[in-house]
């Protein structure tokens, strides 16, 4: 290379390094909900450069295939990512998560039958762990995107020696993945590679549809080391670097969000062979005992007439698409004089970040978004908190009682404000399936309804204050 010119091998390799400063950037950007949006466009600029180099880099074989392939991706996925509901985004990402898995599982079986398994042994240990981690990735996606689009059951399904199955078919990949490495064949990484898919469905077949989001978010990290492991089969540094980048971030949300659920992840992979009892702790979900209720006019007045409301959105403000009409009655109580702020749970709803996407949508000032923490030591001070669909996520047993499965989940103390109003349709239970004492409190007043509707007639009581 010549000062002032450099050749097309270093003019890819840089373009390749501007591509995974975009995918670190992208994360980081992602990390808040500010940011998000602008994240969201710069990673999807370092693919774009990933992508397009690659036909630049080194010979490129059956183009019209690709570009057949990439064409069906782009008619399926931009309609299906417009489309999507907000509440049925974690089997969008189950969806996507499970292709990017089985896509790194046939790659490299593919690689294998085209080299006859003639290869290093250290790259038939990273086919072999690619075909594994992406096929279980795969088929656990497609069960985790079945029980949350209610194809299958959500409930755990579970039968007698069920983990001695689970073991077994463990123990017959083990054995496979050493015949692999032993007699380097094409048929037996094949039946390796079924018994793998057959592993993620029992895997993913006893967890509840409830704990999937978390369950995908582990998934995700495997898809991403299954890419990982892809790469050194191709001798990719995108594959290597784009699927360590999953691995990692995958992994560190799922341990967030277990540790917000308060739960371990062995208790969310294998609670459901313990056979947790919903109802346990918190009171039997759906008992019938008095609770106080009011209508609309009354629970407006109260709100219009305090200096401090909180707000509690939970997963059924999704489900009534309420967001907008919540920042209306905000908007509303502060023409009154009152001080709002939202106080966002980071579990609450059914993915990561739920709550501030659709406040977001709704343009909802950040500054008001409170997180756990900050929004607890503000509670003793508020007036009224408005629990709008969200019922696990403020429940005191998590706090209070041992026994409840949702002992040690962190909460919203909302039973510490001066009262507290419960706006949902029924005295059906949340996610946990467990009664909420706090609703039979004597500071407690029910507002039943669907949220959207609820909070619609709250705005016109507020402005007839
Ligand atoms: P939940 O405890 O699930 O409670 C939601 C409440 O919303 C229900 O009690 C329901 O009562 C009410 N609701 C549903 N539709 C409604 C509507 N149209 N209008 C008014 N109310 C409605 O929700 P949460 O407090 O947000 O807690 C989230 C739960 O999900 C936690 O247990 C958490 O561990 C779990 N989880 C969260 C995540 C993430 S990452 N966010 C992932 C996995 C699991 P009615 O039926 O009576 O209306």
């Amino acid at each position: 290379m010549t000062l002032g010119t450099i050749d097309l091998a270093t003019g890819v390799n840089i373009a390749y390094l501007v591509a995974f400063v975009c995918f670190i950037l992208a994360l980081k950007g992602l990390s808040s909900p500010k940011s998000a949006r602008r994240g969201n466009i710069i990673g999807a600029v370092g693919m774009f450069i990933a992508v397009g180099m690659t036909f630049v880099d080194g010979p490129v074989h059956n183009v019209a295939l690709i570009v057949i392939a990439i064409a069906i991706g782009v008619v399926v996925g931009i309609p299906a990512a417009r489309l999507v509901k907000m509440t049925a985004m974690p089997q969008m990402v189950a969806a996507f998560n499970g292709v990017g898995g089985g896509a790194a599982a046939l790659a490299d079986i593919a690689d294998f039958v085209h080299h006859g398994g003639t290869i290093a042994t250290w790259l038939q240990v990273c086919t072999i762990f690619a075909v594994i981690v992406g096929c279980v990735s795969f088929s656990g996606s497609v069960i985790a995107f079945a029980k949350l689009q209610e194809v299958m059951t959500g409930r755990p399904i579970t039968y007698p020696g069920q983990q001695v199955v689970n073991a077994l078919v463990g123990l017959g990949i083990v054995g496979l993945a050493a015949a692999v490495l032993g007699i380097s064949s094409v048929p037996v990484l094949s039946v390796m590679g079924g018994l793998a898919v057959l592993f993620g469905v029992a895997f993913a077949l006893p967890i509840g549809g409830a704990d999937m989001p978390v369950v995908i978010s582990l998934l995700n990290s495997f898809t991403g080391l299954a890419v990982a492991a892809t790469g050194f089969v191709f001798d990719s540094i995108p594959l290597i670097v784009g699927g360590t980048l999953v691995g990692a971030s995958g992994t560190l949300l799922t341990r967030m969000m277990s540790q917000a659920m308060g739960r371990s992840l062995t208790n969310i992979l294998f609670g459901a062979f313990g056979s947790v009892v919903a109802g346990e702790g918190g009171g039997a979900a759906g008992e019938q005992r008095p609770v106080k209720s009011a209508g609309p006019e009354d629970i407006g007045t109260l709100l219009a007439y305090s200096s401090k409301v909180v707000i509690v959105p939970g997963y059924g403000l999704a489900v009534a698409q309420a967001q907008h009409t919540v920042k209306e009655l905000a908007d509303a109580l502060e023409k009154k004089g009152v001080e709002v702020a939202y106080a966002i749970h980071p579990v609450a709803g059914r993915m990561p970040g739920h709550m501030n996407v659709l406040l977001a949508e709704a343009d909802v000032p950040y500054e008001q978004l409170k997180e756990m923490e900050e929004a607890n030591s503000e509670l003793p001070s508020t007036d009224v908190v408005l629990v709008v669909g969200a019922n696990d996520v403020v429940n005191p047993a998590a706090r209070d009682s041992p026994g409840s499965p949702i002992y040690g989940m962190p909460i919203i103390d909302v039973d510490r404000a001066a009262s507290v109003i419960f706006m949902k349709r029924s005295m059906r239970p949340g996610f946990a399936g467990i009664d909420n004492e706090l609703f039979y409190d004597p500071k407690t007043t029910m507002l039943f309804g669907d949220a959207k509707d609820s909070l619609a007639k709250l705005v016109t009581a507020v402005k007839a204050a």
